[in-house]
């Protein structure tokens, strides 16, 4: 098995940039692919904008009291952290990696290998 790479990508100049409307959601693009960015007790977390079960906006979703990110479509679960489906159902999230440095916020998407071919 060969070592995971990541490349980081910036998403916003500053956190503020982004727009988490009321629900603590903001949606952010990477090279035109749109994922989710969500924000629970002060951490910043990256996961995919679109629900692993039917394609719910998760952006259109909200954010538990546990830190889960609940899908607005059959209220399905997911830890932001670790992309579990928390209520069951077998599904995983994809999420990556988020950074705030100085200058910016970044996001971790893996490189290379066979599924870096399409990133
Ligand atoms: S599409 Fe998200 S729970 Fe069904």
């Amino acid at each position: 098995m060969s070592e995971k790479k990541y490349t980081w990508h910036k998403i916003a100049d500053h956190i503020n940039e982004l727009d988490f409307a009321g629900n603590n959601i903001a949606v952010a693009e990477i090279k035109g692919k749109k994922i989710s960015i969500g924000k629970y007790k002060e951490e910043v977390f990256a996961f995919a904008y679109k629900c692993p079960h039917a394609g719910g906006i998760l952006a259109d979703g909200y954010i538990d009291a546990l830190g889960n990110i609940v899908c607005p479509l059959h209220r399905y679960k997911y830890d932001m952290k670790n992309g579990r489906n928390t209520s069951g159902e077998g599904y995983y999230m994809k999420h990556w990696p988020v950074e705030i440095r100085e200058e910016g916020v970044f996001v971790a998407m893996e490189t290379g290998g066979l599924f870096g071919w399409f990133s």
